[in-house]
C-alpha cells in the first residue's frame, strides 16, 4: 500500500508536469500565430509594393534600360543600347551609363524597346462583329452590319459587356494613343471615355454624327443639342487621358446644317476633327450627287472641318483627286492610312508611300472592323504588301513602303497627332512598348534591326511590358 501523502506527491508532480506542457503548447501557438501575422504583414507590404511598380505617383521618376529603337526620320532606323531617364511621364535624355542609380530601374537589358504604336481611325462599337460581313464593300457592309450592330450600343448593359471587351484588348495592344469613333449615343460614349479614362489610356473619342441617310432606327433626331452636350459633359468630366473629337460620320451621313454646326464647335471648343474621305467608289459617286462639290473634301472644308486651323485626321484618301490632296497638304490634314480595311471592303489602295514621300501627314489606323484586328503590326505588314501590288500592277513610279517608313508611321507620323509622342527625343512623352521574342524562331545571329524586322512579320511577337507616358501599364 502507497502512504497517501507519497500519492499525493506523486499527483502533485504529474499536475505540475502537465501544466508545464500545456505552458509550451499554449507558447508555441502564440509563437505560431505572431509569425503568422508578421509573415502575412510582410506578404501585405510586398504585394502593396509590386501595385505602386504601376502607380506613376510613385515612380514619377525612374531609369529604363534596354535596346531603344526609333525613327527620327522615314528613311532610318536608330537604335540605341542604353538607359533613358523618364520624369513626370516625359523622356530627360539617353545615358550609355544608368545616369542616377538610386532611382528605380526597369532592367530590360536583352530587350528591344519600341515607341508605342498610334492608331489614328478605328470604331470601337466594331470591334464586337471584327472579321464579319467582308464579303461585302462599304455601303453594303454598313446597312447590313455596322448600323445594325452599332445601333445595339443604346442597350447599356449590352454596350458595357461590348466595351469592357475592348477596352480590355486595347490595353493589351502595342497601341498607346487611338483616336476612335463611338456611336451616335452621347452618354454610351462617355461610359466609353470612362472605361479608356481608368486604363490610362491616351485617346479621342467621339460621338459619332449622322442626321441623314441612315436607317430609322440609327439615325439622330437632336444631332446638334447631343453634340453640343457630349462636349459640355466632357468638360464637367475632366478627364486626364481621354479627350472628345469632333465626328461627323460622313458626308453621306450629315447635313449642311449639322456639318456647318460641327465645324462651329470644333473651333469653339477648340477640339480636333475625325471623318472618313474618298474611301470607296460608290461613296465618292453618292457625295458627288449630294452636295454638287468638285471633290468630296470640299464638302468638310467648306464648314471648318478640314485642318487649317482644326486638327483634322481623315481615314482612307484612297481615291482623292490632285485637288483634294493638294488641299490636304495646305491643311496640314492628317491621312490614316487602313490598309486591312482597304483590302478587306475591296475599296482599293491607297498611295500611301507616294503621300508619305511628298510630306502629307500619314499615319496608319486599324479601322476595326472595315479593318479585322487591333494589331498595327499586321496593318504594318500589309501596308508594305499592298504597296508592293500598288508598284507592280498600277504605279510603277511609287517604290513600295519599306519597313522604316512604315515603322515611322505608325510610331513618329502618327503619334505627332497627339503632341510630342512616337519618338524616345527628350522632352517627348515616354510611350513604349517592350518586345518579348521568346517565341519568335531566332535560331540564328542576328542584329537589332533584324530582330526588330522578323518581330513585326512573325506573329508570335508577344509585349512584355507597355509604358504610356510613363504609366507602366503592363
Ligand atoms: N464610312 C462611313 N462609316 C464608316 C465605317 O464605319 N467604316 C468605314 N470603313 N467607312 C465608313
Ligand atoms: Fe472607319
Amino acid at each position: 500500500m502507497l502512504d497517501p501523502r507519497e500519492n499525493n506527491e506523486l499527483l502533485g508532480k504529474d499536475d505540475n508536469k502537465n501544466r508545464a506542457k500545456k505552458i509550451i503548447i499554449i507558447s508555441v501557438a502564440v509563437i505560431s500565430i505572431i509569425i503568422l501575422v508578421i509573415l502575412l504583414i510582410l506578404y501585405l507590404t510586398l504585394r502593396n509594393k509590386e501595385d505602386t511598380d504601376n502607380n506613376d505617383t510613385i515612380f514619377n521618376k525612374f531609369v529604363i534600360k534596354g535596346t531603344f529603337i526609333d525613327t527620327l526620320i522615314k528613311d532610318e532606323f536608330r537604335i540605341r543600347k542604353g538607359y533613358i531617364l523618364v520624369e513626370d511621364g516625359l523622356i530627360k535624355d539617353f545615358f550609355e551609363e544608368n545616369p542616377d542609380k538610386s532611382l528605380k530601374l526597369y532592367d530590360y537589358s536583352s530587350k528591344l524597346i519600341i515607341p508605342g504604336l498610334s492608331d489614328l481611325h478605328l470604331h470601337a462599337p466594331q470591334y464586337s462583329f471584327a472579321g464579319l460581313g467582308l464579303d461585302l464593300e462599304l455601303l453594303q457592309w454598313l446597312e447590313k452590319y455596322t448600323f445594325p450592330e452599332e445601333s445595339k450600343y443604346k442597350d447599356v448593359e449590352y454596350a458595357k459587356k461590348a466595351y469592357e471587351v475592348f477596352v480590355n484588348d486595347l490595353s493589351k495592344s502595342a497601341i498607346t494613343r487611338a483616336s476612335i469613333f463611338a456611336t451616335l449615343h452621347t452618354d454610351i460614349t462617355l461610359l466609353l471615355m470612362d472605361l479608356l479614362e481608368q486604363k490610362k489610356i491616351y485617346a479621342f473619342v467621339g460621338k459619332v454624327g449622322m442626321d441623314r441617310n441612315s436607317p430609322d432606327y440609327y439615325i439622330e433626331k437632336n444631332g446638334k443639342d447631343e453634340t453640343k452636350r457630349f462636349l459640355e459633359e466632357c468638360k464637367k468630366k475632366n478627364y486626364t487621358y481621354v479627350k472628345p473629337i469632333i465626328t461627323p460620320r460622313f458626308t453621306v451621313a450629315c447635313t449642311d446644317d449639322y456639318m456647318k454646326y460641327m465645324g462651329e464647335l470644333a473651333k469653339e471648343y477648340q477640339i480636333p476633327v475625325q471623318s472618313h474621305l474618298s474611301e470607296n467608289l460608290d461613296e465618292i459617286e453618292l457625295v458627288k450627287n449630294i452636295t454638287g462639290t468638285d471633290f468630296y473634301a470640299e464638302s468638310y472644308d467648306r464648314y471648318g472641318l478640314f485642318g487649317n486651323e482644326t486638327k483634322t485626321i481623315m481615314a482612307h484618301s484612297v481615291f482623292s483627286p490632285d485637288e483634294e490632296v493638294n488641299l490636304i497638304k495646305k491643311n496640314g490634314v492628317y491621312i490614316a492610312h487602313c490598309p486591312t480595311s482597304n483590302s478587306n471592303l475591296a475599296s482599293g489602295i491607297c498611295p500611301a508611300a507616294r503621300y508619305l514621300r511628298e510630306g502629307i501627314n500619314i499615319g496608319l489606323g486599324s479601322d476595326v472592323s472595315g479593318g479585322h484586328t487591333l494589331d498595327l503590326f499586321e496593318v504594318m505588314r500589309h501596308a508594305i504588301q499592298v504597296s508592293k501590288l500598288n508598284y507592280r500592277y498600277l504605279h510603277p513610279e511609287q517604290k513600295p513602303l519599306t519597313l522604316s517608313e512604315t515603322f515611322f508611321m505608325a510610331t513618329n507620323k502618327g503619334g505627332s497627332f497627339f503632341g510630342k509622342v512616337g519618338t524616345f527625343e527628350k522632352e517627348y512623352e515616354f510611350d513604349a512598348i517592350v518586345l518579348d521574342e521568346s517565341l519568335i524562331n531566332n535560331i540564328g545571329e542576328y542584329n537589332e534591326k533584324e530582330r526588330l524586322e522578323k518581330f513585326i512579320y512573325d506573329k508570335n511577337g508577344k509585349i512584355e511590358s507597355k509604358f504610356i507616358r510613363g504609366n507602366k501599364i503592363f
